[in-house]
């Protein structure tokens, strides 16, 4: 079966599937993305990746290009075209596309682009019971890092250095040597004192739809959330490390760098959050 994509209002096959050459996305990484985990074929975390969509065209000015609705009805439509049970999927709006010039184009429809591929849980899970390795880089992304642009050049090259490095993600740090988060993660320590940290939305970071709903889920488990700065000795000296997204869910880092973490084995903060919020995520999955 031909994967389908939905491009400015047309269903597509994927090899069919074309945006133009001036589209500010491609020029000027004038854009935003979310990428959606799909359960038994419904949206997790629907509203959400909405809301942080809504929030990241308004802060770059960009039209919402139809009502979230029509938005739902449209993302639902690529699920069932590319028959995804368990999978994501990915959307992109940019500003649109005109000829080039840094400053906004007038009467131009932002583009919208969705599709959508299959996950293999099966796989994922093996991942996740072995856990990862990460390396560490210096954060050198720009201020803005609270909105979620397809600008992603310090994340790609970061990203590749880790696989070449044998390592599954990137995890910055800032100038006080604090962890900031993933190349394309939110990143936790679990601590001797069994308390859960995390670096605080109000440092230059993604606001994670899963971090936000991984915090539900932990302190629904009774476990305590502290969103205090710590540094990249405080993580390699913890019990467990782990991070989150749409894409890995919760996914224990057991190597970072040359140091392991604990006792390099996943330890049981991390791999019961994992269930816990998959469940929680299969449970209130939900479509339009
Ligand atoms: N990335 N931080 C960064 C820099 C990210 O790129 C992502 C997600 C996250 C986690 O956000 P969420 O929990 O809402 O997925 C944090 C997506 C999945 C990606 O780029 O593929």
């Amino acid at each position: 079966m031909p994967r389908i994509a939905y491009v400015n209002g047309t269903y597509v096959p994927l090899r069919d599937a074309a945006v133009s050459i001036e589209d500010r996305g491609y020029l000027f990484a004038d854009a935003v993305y979310e990428v959606w985990s799909v359960f038994d074929g419904l949206l997790a975390d629907l509203d959400g990746h909405l809301n942080r969509l809504e929030r990241s065209l308004r802060e770059l000015k960009i039209d919402m290009p139809m009502p979230a609705s029509s938005l739902l009805v449209v993302l639902t439509e690529v699920i069932r075209r590319n028959n995804i049970r368990e999978g994501m999927v990915y959307l992109q709006i940019s500003r649109g596309a005109a000829p080039r010039d840094h400053v906004f184009p007038v009467g131009v429809k932002p583009a919208v682009v969705i599709t959508a591929k299959p996950v293999d849980r099966y796989a994922a899970a093996r991942r996740a019971e072995a856990g990862i390795k990460a390396i560490t880089a210096p954060d050198i992304r720009w201020g803005r890092c609270d909105i979620k642009t397809v600008g992603l050049l310090p994340n790609v090259l970061a990203k590749q250095a880790a696989k070449e490095q044998g390592a599954g993600e990137v995890i910055f740090f800032d100038r006080d040597n604090c962890v900031t988060e993933g190349g394309s993660t939110n990143v936790y320590i679990v601590g001797k004192d069994n308390i859960i940290r995390t670096r605080s939305l109000a440092a230059n970071i993604l606001a994670g739809v899963t971090r936000l709903n991984l915090i539900g889920v932990a302190d629904q488990a009774g476990l305590q959330i502290d969103e205090q700065p710590f540094t990249v000795d405080d993580m390699k000296a913890a019990r467990e490390v782990f991070v989150t997204a749409a894409t890995s869910l919760v996914l224990p880092v057991v190597m970072i760098d040359d140091t392991m973490i604990g006792d390099g084995a996943p330890g049981p903060v991390a791999s019961s959050l994992r269930e816990l919020y998959i469940d929680h995520a299969r449970a209130t999955a939900g479509t339009w």
